[in-house]
């Protein structure tokens, strides 16, 4: 309930609310089944996100069963389905959420002039359906979260009217989304700071950010958004979402995390918990995660630069500003390539059970870059065939 958020937010938390499985979900080819969407809820409640956007309960019969099974199921977290401008919508999607511990009816209408037009609504008339549609939700819930969408290219000034309009009819978060990741970081920061500056009302709510990818700037926009007074993070894992995606989950959190010094804000996220539900989540919603993907990418801790490598070995914190087991990884890859140097040739060798004279190492060394050169990666395997050929072996 928004008491309970505005607390946390006066402790200094910013509230993390994932929609993997329903901003997520739309990506497409993404769609998960029933059964996977209630593991990957419960694996999102187990890790701590604050609210869990579970789906849009009027766009088919399973999205509705599956938000309401999450609903019945979920512990802690707080449960959200989304719901157009109709009373239809909003009436279905609490049908679906209300059995949650804590259940929110998230309902939103396109602002800026492009989406206006399509319903072909003018602006009081587009205010009236927000006076109407946000009341109604909020007679049946006491946490209701209005979205302009296209927020960050509607007009200033009917962007203020629609959010006063939605705060007086009884929103308890106010999420400005920036639905083609078209703003930029100091925007981003500046469109909240003003909201919250010149709105009546504003410091009853909670202001949200809920940012897209398309120039690549969708974290940075959500942190900038932080940074200007917004204190809930809407995210997926792995960044999943329509077109390029939207913020991810692990970049935000961990950031919030790393640079504490100049962001001192928490995450009720167990960051341990990151890996698993990342690798989860690519697995069922068929979404691979590109190797060098922050946080979460294959190579995030792997090193194989011979200078790199021979600093990891020395001290972990020269090319690295997180530990791996802070994010839920055994610990740092140090894979061997035609970049790689004696120290991590010899680090290996130790690691399989080898232990080789200099000279002899000198000319394994010799032989593994010959190796390297055709070969991408080289592998244990490869290293131990390296070191019977050549007779050091114990
Ligand atoms: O990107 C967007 O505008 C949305 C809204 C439904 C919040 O996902
Ligand atoms: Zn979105």
């Amino acid at each position: 309930m928004t008491h309970q958020d505005l607390k946390k937010a006066d402790d200094g938390r910013v509230l993390i609310f994932d929609t993997t499985l329903r901003d997520g979900e739309q990506s497409p080819g993404a769609t998960m089944s029933h059964r996977e969407k209630l593991e990957i809820a419960s694996m999102l409640d187990e890790m701590g996100v604050d609210i869990i956007e579970a789906g849009f309960p009027i766009a088919s019969e399973g999205d509705f069963a599956a938000v309401s099974e999450i609903a019945r199921n979920t512990k802690n977290a707080t449960i959200c389905g989304l719901a157009r401008a109709n009373l239809k919508d909003i009436d279905r999607c609490w049908e679906a959420v209300k059995h949650a511990n804590s259940p929110r009816i998230h309902t939103f209408i396109g602002t800026s002039p492009l989406h206006r037009a399509i319903p072909n609504l003018t602006q009081d008339e587009m205010a009236e359906r927000i006076h109407e549609t946000v009341t109604h939700a909020r007679n049946l819930c006491e946490n209701v979260q209005w979205s302009p969408m296209d927020a960050t290219r509607t007009e200033w000034d009917f962007l203020k009217r629609t959010v006063e309009i939605a705060i007086r009819a009884g929103a308890t978060t106010i999420n400005i989304p920036d639905t083609v990741g078209y703003t930029a970081p100091a925007e981003s920061a500046e469109l909240i700071r003003r909201l919250i500056a010149e709105i009546e009302g504003a410091e009853d709510v909670i202001f949200a950010t809920h940012c897209h990818n398309d120039l690549g700037m969708a974290t940075a926009n959500s942190l900038a958004a932080v940074d200007g007074g917004a204190r809930q993070i809407e995210c997926t894992i792995n960044g999943l979402g329509e077109r390029a995606g939207n913020t991810a989950l692990e970049e935000v959190v961990m950031a919030l995390r790393v640079r504490n010094d100049i962001m001192p804000y928490s995450t009720g996220v167990d960051t341990t918990k990151i890996m698993a539900i990342s690798r989860r989540v690519a697995t069922v919603s068929g979404f691979p995660v590109q190797f060098n993907k922050a946080i979460v990418g294959k190579n995030a801790f792997a090193h194989e630069s011979g200078i790199h490598q021979d600093g990891m070995l020395k001290n972990a914190e020269t090319f690295e500003i997180m530990r791996p087991a802070d994010v839920g990884l055994a610990g740092t890859s140090l894979p061997l390539g035609k970049h790689s140097g004696r120290a991590a040739l010899r680090d290996k060798l130790r690691t399989l059970g080898f232990d080789v004279a200099d000279n002899q190492l000198n000319d394994i060394f010799v032989r593994f870059k010959e190796l390297a050169d055709r070969k991408k990666e080289v592998f244990d395997e490869d290293i131990e065939a390296l070191v019977q050929a050549q007779g050091a072996g114990e």
